[in-house]
């Protein structure tokens, strides 16, 4: 198992990478953010949390919120309702892809594309009063933290800035695969997207996916079967276009944002998040990745 000074020495290896990535600024306000932060938190199935660096700082968990989604549509769905609208293959385009989308008739790859991702928020848009308040309610449960928040004003400057997902939306409702008012689905996808959540918040919440569905508060939120399939989607389309380059060095199923976080899991074992703004050219933490890669290293840990 993971110790402090372990993290500590993985920070201490990565922190001259900073300045070589590119903060997100597609998103305006992703951009206010300090460049230069660097954090991981790890934790355990015994339940216990320890981090590193910038890991009790919050960022904007951006697209790690498609694990949140898609888990939350897997206790709303039969799992044929889900599948016959978003497939389970990489997509071997940028997260933000129209073209696929128009090829494939409107069924996105994947859920953790920005097309999938948006099926999956129509899907819950569907089937809840208050999907927003939900999802909040579900995140502060599985991490224990019951401060958790949208940011509403990234929410804003995605909401202003929705020219592309409102085209993939609507190119999918071209096809028929898509049943909601789209700015509705933007507006509940935008705020998923802006919840402000630190490394040691996401470590914890995402700790079921190590531990067989069964969350850090003790609650079965999806079946065992149902996670090592999440799992799996994870290790293949969790870092798009990158993620083949994040197997080959990391050996984790993970999910990134633009935010610069990353979530990865060791089945059995642990949950680990790291965060760094700057992005290398797929839109993936660059620090995070190396942090992830001398994290498995020095632990001699890989799920291959
Ligand atoms: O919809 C978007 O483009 C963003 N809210 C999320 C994209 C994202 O995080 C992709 N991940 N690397």
């Amino acid at each position: 198992m993971p110790e402090q000074a372990l993290l500590e020495q993985v920070v201490d290896k990565v922190r001259p990478l900073l300045g070589q990535g590119k903060v997100a600024d597609y998103i305006p306000a992703l951009a206010n953010v300090n460049p230069k932060k660097l954090g991981i938190a790890v934790t355990t199935i015994d339940g216990t949390t320890i981090g590193a660096g910038d890991y009790l700082e919050p960022f904007s968990i951006q697209s790690i919120s498609k694990v949140f989604s898609l888990t939350l549509a897997l206790t709303l769905y039969e799992e044929h309702e889900i599948w016959s609208r978003v497939g389970k293959e990489p997509s071997g385009q940028s997260f933000n892809s129209l073209v696929q989308v128009e090829l494939e008739r409107g069924v996105p790859r994947n859920p953790f594309i920005n097309a999938g991702a948006l099926i999956i928020a129509d899907l819950i848009q569907s089937r809840l009063g208050a999907p927003k308040h939900r999802m909040l309610e579900i995140v502060r449960e599985l991490s224990g933290n019951p401060s958790i928040l949208y940011d509403k004003v990234v929410a804003a400057s995605e909401y202003e800035h929705s020219a592309r997902n409102a085209a993939i939306a609507y190119l999918m409702k071209s096809f028929g695969n898509f049943n909601n008012d789209v700015d509705t689905v933007l507006h509940s996808y935008f705020h998923y997207c802006a919840m402000r959540m630190n490394c040691a918040d996401l470590s914890k919440a995402m700790l079921y996916l190590a531990n067989r569905g069964k969350s850090l508060s003790g609650r079965q939120l999806i079946s065992p079967v149902q996670t090592r399939q999440m799992n799996a989607l994870l290790a293949t389309s969790g870092l798009y276009d990158g993620a083949g380059e994040f197997a080959y060095r990391v050996g984790m199923p993970g999910k990134s944002g633009v935010g610069g976080g990353i979530i990865a899991v060791i089945p059995g074992d642990m949950s680990v998040c790291v965060w760094s703004p700057e992005l290398d050219l797929n839109g993936n933490s660059l620090a995070g990745t190396a942090a992830l890669e001398e994290f498995c290293q020095r632990l001699g840990r890989s799920i291959f």
